[in-house]
């Protein structure tokens, strides 16, 4: 049942609010102050590393939440690709948790991944969708992300609950850690509250979204750019791109882009900005410049201050709600997931079953 869309991908884009109020009622205390891991939760003080392992999209909100446990617990954080680790023989010494990520909980390359670290890692912990997946039932500790069943193949309601959920972990460690004060804590917490409002909010901009996955429907190629946190969610914008459009679309850092893909940088190669006004602003406004000295085009996606810091010449604007950096990848989401939904609409592909593709990929 679409309730009333077009396809299941809008239907679960739409439902991102509801259901990441949903995972967050499910962790937090009644007064949204305390975050409630199930069972015995995981000894943050007793563990000096995490590795964290997935594929596809899960991948992606790997990488995101490599920087909050970094940034925020002092905690550091391997990410791998599942059919990487698998067969590299990595070593995984004591004081590592092993922390698998999978929307279906039957990707084999990542449950294989979790039998390798199975009497290696101190702990196995998992970030699934489907709590009666193999993924979850050979973790010692499974955390579900409540997003509901997700039948689009491109996923974006279950990323979304990946990365709340994964914040709500990292702010969980930093607390134990004593790498966070209360009232940070406090603020954080309020503010992801607040989420759920803060995408209803920019999805009432979905005309925008249209316009400009119109005019990106006419292209072959994209490039997608991020810095920090926005530098994952470019991937993230890039592998949704092409899933359900077929456009090429790459992602890169910002920083990498003078060492080699400016090279590609002209007027067939539009460019999508991730950019949401934080300390890093005024670095990515010069790569701006870069592409645009090149006859580029911009599409940037920031705030109103972003937005208007950024100068002339921006081809496309696309205006999200301010909201706390630490907690942008998963607004953020929202922009790059109706772009890639409405260029394939308006490219008339198969968006729910984009050719190729399964929705799980339980074989190698
Ligand atoms: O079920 P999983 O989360 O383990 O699946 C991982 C990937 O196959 C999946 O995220 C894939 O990349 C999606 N089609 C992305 O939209």
């Amino acid at each position: 049942d679409k309730a009333g869309h077009k396809h299941f991908m809008a239907k679960e884009i739409a439902e991102q609010p509801a259901v990441i109020g949903g995972a967050l009622g499910h962790y937090l205390s009644e007064d949204g102050r305390q975050i409630n891991l199930p069972g015995e939760g995981i000894d943050f003080t007793a563990i000096n590393r995490l590795t964290m392992v997935a594929c596809g999209t899960a991948y992606y909100a790997c990488l995101t939440a490599k920087y909050w446990f970094e940034q925020i617990a002092g905690l550091p954080v391997d990410v791998d690709i599942a059919s990487e680790f698998r067969y590299r023989e990595p070593p995984v010494t004591s004081g590592t948790v092993a922390l698998f990520v999978s929307q279906s909980g039957e990707t084999a390359d990542t449950l294989a991944a979790l039998r390798y670290c199975e009497g290696r890692a101190d702990a196995i912990v998992s970030v699934v969708n489907v709590p009666e997946s193999s993924i979850a039932r050979e973790s010692d500790l499974a955390l579900p992300i409540h997003a509901g069943v997700e039948i689009g193949v491109a996923s974006t309601k279950a990323f979304t609950c990946q990365l709340t959920v994964l914040l709500l972990l990292a702010l969980k460690a930093a607390q134990a850690r004593g790498m966070i004060s209360d009232d940070r804590l406090a603020d954080l917490l309020s503010a992801l509250r607040a989420m759920p409002a803060a995408l209803n909010t920019a999805m009432e901009r979905d005309g925008d979204f249209k316009t400009a996955a119109r005019l990106l429907s006419t292209y072959d190629n994209a490039l997608f750019l991020g810095r920090g946190l926005m530098y994952p969610l470019a991937l993230e914008g890039a592998l949704k791109l092409k899933e359900i459009s077929y456009i090429h679309a790459e992602a890169y850092a910002s920083g990498e882009l003078k060492h080699g893909p400016i090279a590609l940088i002209d007027d067939t190669m539009p460019v999508i900005v991730l950019a949401p006004c934080d300390t890093l602003f005024d670095k990515t406004v010069s790569n701006m410049q870069e592409v645009m000295a090149r006859g580029g085009q911009i599409m940037l996606i920031s705030d109103a201050k972003g937005a208007a810091d950024a100068g002339e010449g921006v081809w496309q604007t696309l205006t999200m709600p301010m909201v706390d950096p630490i907690l942008s990848p998963i607004l953020y989401a929202l922009p790059v997931q109706l772009l890639a939904y409405h260029t394939a609409v308006a490219k008339g592909t198969d968006v729910d079953q984009p050719r190729n593709l399964a929705k799980s990929v339980t074989v190698e």
